[in-house]
């Protein structure tokens, strides 16, 4: 589990106060009253204390391996739960939560199909995940259309349904967010 180091989270914190990819993911999700929500890699916390604003702090939880992201984060959102985990160890109950999403994470996880895997079994039957990146045109700090269609195909091979991938401009970003859901009952 690598996370970003501290001087790295402190930097990275300083500029991404307030990203617009936060403000188009959240919307994205579409959040309900009843939504238990948990961020994957929260870095400085952007779209964590969007999703706070929007439900409440306790119904907020978030990983990030990097113990300095996640101690920002606890004192930006008081009320959130926020751990020192990655994607592929989420220490959280399973069906725990009816939204998961990530925003440009995945790219740095040290092991993608364990990752989704982890996160899948955290979903509540029905629930949905949201996988956002920015779209590259190369390998790089985010997704070509090649590693788009291997992770929708790795998606189906875990049973996921309505999988798609819609496309959202943020800022100067193109954002490719791969959605999908859980199944509410097995087939
Ligand atoms: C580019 S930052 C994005 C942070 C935040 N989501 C945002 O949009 O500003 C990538 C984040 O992924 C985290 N990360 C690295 N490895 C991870 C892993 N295996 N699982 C989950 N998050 C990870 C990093 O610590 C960092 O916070």
């Amino acid at each position: 589990m690598a996370g970003f180091s501290r001087v790295a989270s402190r930097l990275y914190a300083l500029f991404t106060r307030n990203p617009s990819t936060a403000r188009v993911v959240v919307e994205q999700a579409r959040l309900q009253p009843n939504d238990r929500v948990l961020e994957v890699g929260c870095g400085a916390g952007g779209a964590v204390d969007l999703a706070a604003q929007a439900l409440g702090p306790d119904r907020v939880a978030a990983v990030d391996p990097s113990p300095t992201f996640v101690e920002m984060v606890s004192r930006r959102v008081p009320g959130a739960d926020i751990r020192v985990a990655g994607a592929e160890d989420v220490p959280f109950d399973d069906q725990r939560f009816t939204v998961i999403f990530s925003v440009a994470s995945m790219h740095h996880w040290d092991d993608r199909a364990a990752g989704l895997a982890t996160l899948i079994t955290k979903l509540a039957p029905g629930g949905r995940m949201l996988i956002a990146e920015r779209l590259l045109k190369r390998p790089g700090h985010g997704i070509t259309p090649a590693q788009l269609a291997e992770v929708e195909a790795e998606l189906a091979e875990l049973d996921q349904i309505g999988i798609h991938t819609v496309e959202r401009k943020a800022g100067w970003r193109q954002l490719a967010i791969i959605r999908s859901t859980r199944p509410l009952a097995a087939a």
